[in-house]
């Protein structure tokens, strides 16, 4: 006869050897304040239902500066108590670890089952450092495979022999809870008796420190045609842990890891942890929005500065709610900054100006600005400085809403990698490069990314500042850079810096080849800082040039009409010229020709006499050459080629020796460009331009407008004469 067991009776087995496997085991952990790691740890834990107990919570720490120094006896101490309650539960099971450092990444059943395989009583988590007293490495048994050495942060165990571990002597508060457990685990009849085994190759735990290399991410599909989850692998052993542990200096790798598990980031969701935590100030009256002090720190000089300053008047917070401060340090901004505070200071609750007559060195300033923020009862603190272009005018509100700690937008030079934050730490605390940082950078990844450095923009929840002595928190330090200390200190205290591209924030200034001696400065950017420049310098109905909707305007046969220049750029490159100020003489005698005669003369000024015959030429490349393809049609020459680049001042009534109008002739160009550079019948009277072929002349002409029209053979012309007032204009022959 055979025994079949009842549906009934199978269902009642497995649900009991599972109710056995999770219901039995305590889950501890010791931690005895908030800390952002805590929270980490507790929604790791709670994305598996695992209801860990918190020992020690709200007392002072007891176990002597672990970061340091060796300590921890008080957790083991804290855990003995805990459990003396169920000394005689000879089946119940303890899984401890350390809280701050420790993620799951695994169910409680899962996590059992692992530690069932092994055969072990109690099971530690192993790794590769003899700690902290390297003269007991020779009693260690030797390893086949795997890590050698004991670390206390995370083990398993049955409660009767866990209990006889820790009761095995005394223990102080002040004592190392790792030496303690190694001293027991190198007795060797004490583990044998005990079956304390080490976790060699990280089928359940994963200490982190010295094995970096060992861990890779790697996402595979949850289950077919599933999304994509992330699982931390360790591929020198081949195996999946499921309790990670950042110890020692492997922090950040923890961190690292934890922007991905446990199903923090996958590829269809994007980012879960985003949605964790939110604020929400949409809809709030202004009295309720939290205060924020907003700080500036212009300590290079920096192009763009003006607008810089407008994208921060331009945030979308009520202003009422907000303190500035600001520190400049260079007095080439003087104006930019006395400009924008005379136009919108009194729009903001407060104002606290450090001008660089004060004298007062960056590393002050910015521990001052923190200062000052608590004096203001500020909710926000928010640090910008002057390379920081928030474009998102919703930034300030949306790093707000995302409540973390402290938190910054993503903000590079745009197509470049440079950016505001670090993915990672070299051993010396420089920058190293994440595995993922490329993907950030340009936001092939979108997300909160817990990382180790972030600069230039970024705002600190002010609970921080008034949690802990406030000193604790600044940049101060001896030749070191003052966004270095700051993200230092931070990490020391076990602050999570994140840096945030869930959207585009803004982007970074390049400052490195700012020549404030130049008329003009920003002119010269068209390199270093071609968007700002462009959006700067570049007629807003640019684009509108190649609608294919709109018709190109043709004041005459093959002369083309264009907006191309904003009104800024015709005033700053005159200024450049006026304050260069070596007109030509207007005569066929021209030093600046090779050959020295010149057959129309004009008085002018050559782009290279200014320095700025490159970045004319640029310009020429990448705006008017675009437009020259379109209306010659099949004339292709990329880079453009010329060599007489020039600003023309035509003067009547105030120079009456100056040359007013242009006698007919040919240019020596495949063709020629004429950007009008000031107002006809504002600034000047007359003037324009006559193609004697077509008997067809343009006179209406508008500032910032480019003409364009072939050189020679057809269009033969002449300059008409200027009856009244100043004209200048830019000319190019481009091609001769
Ligand atoms: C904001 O963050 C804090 C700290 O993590 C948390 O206690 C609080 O609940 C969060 N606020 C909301 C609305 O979730
Ligand atoms: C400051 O404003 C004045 C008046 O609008 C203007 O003339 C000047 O150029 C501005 N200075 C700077 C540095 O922007
Ligand atoms: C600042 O942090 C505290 C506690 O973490 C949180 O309750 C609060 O909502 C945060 N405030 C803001 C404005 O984010
Ligand atoms: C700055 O912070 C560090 C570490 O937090 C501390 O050691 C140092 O004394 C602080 N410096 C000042 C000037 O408060
Ligand atoms: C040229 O145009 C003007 C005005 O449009 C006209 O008066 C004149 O007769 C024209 N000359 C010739 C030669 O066609
Ligand atoms: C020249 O321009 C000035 C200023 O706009 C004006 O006052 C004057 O009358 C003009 N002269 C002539 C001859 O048009």
């Amino acid at each position: 006869m055979t025994f079949k067991y009842s549906p009934a009776i199978l269902l009642f087995v497995i649900f009991s050897v599972t109710s056995k496997e999770t219901g039995d085991i305590l889950v501890y952990t010791v931690a005895t304040e908030e800390t952002n790691g805590f929270d980490r740890y507790l929604d790791s834990a709670s994305e598996f239902n695992i209801q860990p107990k918190i020992l020690g919570f709200g007392h002072e720490w007891r176990g002597g500066e672990v970061k340091t120094h060796p300590g921890g006896g008080w957790k083991l101490k804290l855990l003995k108590t805990a459990l003396e309650p169920f000394e005689g539960d000879d089946n119940k099971l303890v899984l401890f670890t350390d809280a701050y450092d420790v993620i799951f990444l695994g169910k409680l059943d899962e996590i059992v089952r692992r530690f069932h395989k092994t055969g072990a009583r109690i099971l530690f988590g192993a790794e590769p450092y003899c700690w902290p007293d390297a003269g007991l490495e020779t009693k260690y048994p030797e390893v086949k495979e795997g890590k050698r050495f004991l670390n206390s942060g995370m083990f398993i165990g049955y409660v009767p022999e866990v209990l006889k571990l820790l009761s095995r002597k005394e223990i102080d508060d002040q004592d190392d809870d790792q030496l303690f457990c190694t001293e027991a685990y190198l007795d060797e009849k004490f583990r044998e008796d005990a079956q304390i085994k080490l976790d060699h190759t990280n089928e359940l735990f994963q200490n982190l420190n010295g094995v970096a290399g060992e861990i890779e991410i790697i996402s595979k599909p949850t289950k077919e045609g599933d999304i994509d989850k992330y699982y931390v692998k360790n591929v020198l052993y081949q195996t999946e842990p499921i309790v990670i542990h950042g110890n020692g200096a492997s922090k950040h790798t923890l961190n690292y890891l934890g922007n991905y598990v446990p199903n923090a980031w996958n590829s269809v969701e994007g980012c879960r942890q985003c949605k964790k935590g939110l604020i929400n100030l949409e809809g709030l009256p202004s009295k309720d929005v939290p205060v924020v002090l907003i700080a500036l720190f212009i300590e290079h000089n920096t192009p763009f500065l003006e607008e810089f300053l407008n994208k921060i008047h331009n945030l979308q917070y009520p202003k009422e709610r907000i303190h500035l401060f600001i520190h400049n340090a260079m007095k080439f901004h003087t104006d930019h900054v006395n400009n924008f505070t005379e136009k919108h200071a009194k729009e903001y609750v407060t104002l606290k100006q450090i001008t660089p007559d004060d004298a007062i060195p960056e590393w002050t300033a910015r521990d001052l600005s923190l200062d000052h923020c608590l004096t203001k009862k500020c909710d926000i603190y928010f640090s910008v400085d002057s390379i920081a272009h928030i474009d998102n005018p919703y930034t300030l509100k949306l790093l707000i809403e995302q409540n973390r700690t402290v938190i910054a937008p993503l903000l590079t030079r745009p197509g470049k990698a440079w950016s505001n934050f670090w993915g990672a730490l070299s051993k010396d605390g420089f920058y190293a490069r994440s595995n993922d940082y490329m993907d950030i950078v340009h936001s092939e990844k979108r997300g909160l990314w817990n990382v180790p450095f972030i600069s230039n923009a970024y705002i600190i929840n002010s609970t921080l500042l008034k949690s802990r002595d406030r000193t604790v928190i600044n940049y101060t330090k001896p030749k070191v850079d003052a966004d270095m200390t700051f993200c230092s200190n931070l990490r020391k205290i076990d602050v999570f810096m994140y840096v945030s591209n869930r959207v585009d924030f803004g982007h970074l200034i390049n400052p490195d080849n700012f020549d404030t001696t130049r008329t003009e400065p920003d002119m010269y950017q068209i390199f270093d800082n071609a968007q700002d420049w462009e959006d700067r310098y570049i007629h807003v109905d640019y684009p509108e040039n190649f609608n294919p909707e709109k018709k190109d305007l043709q004041p005459c046969p093959d002369v083309y009409w264009f907006p191309i220049v904003s009104e800024r750029f015709c005033n700053s490159l005159i200024n450049m010229m006026e304050n260069f100020g070596k007109w030509s003489s207007g005569t066929n005698n021209d030093e600046r020709l090779v050959g020295g005669y010149e057959a129309v003369p004009t008085r002018d000024i050559h782009m290279n006499q200014v320095g700025w015959e490159p970045h004319w030429l640029h310009f020429l490349q990448k705006y008017v050459r675009p437009l020259q393809e379109k209306v010659f049609i099949g004339y292709y020459h990329d880079p453009p080629k010329s060599l007489m680049n020039f600003v023309v001042r035509e003067n009547y009534r105030y120079r009456p020796d100056e040359q007013p109008s242009l006698r007919p002739h040919h240019d020596s160009s495949t063709y020629t460009i004429n950007i009008a550079l000031n107002r006809r019948n504002v600034d000047y009277e007359g003037g324009g331009c006559k193609f004697i072929r077509y008997n067809c002349s343009v006179v209406d002409t508008k500032q910032g407008w480019l003409l364009i029209h072939p050189g020679r053979l057809t269009h033969f012309h002449e300059g008409l004469q200027v009856t009244n007032g100043t004209r200048y204009i830019m000319i190019s022959f481009v091609d001769p």
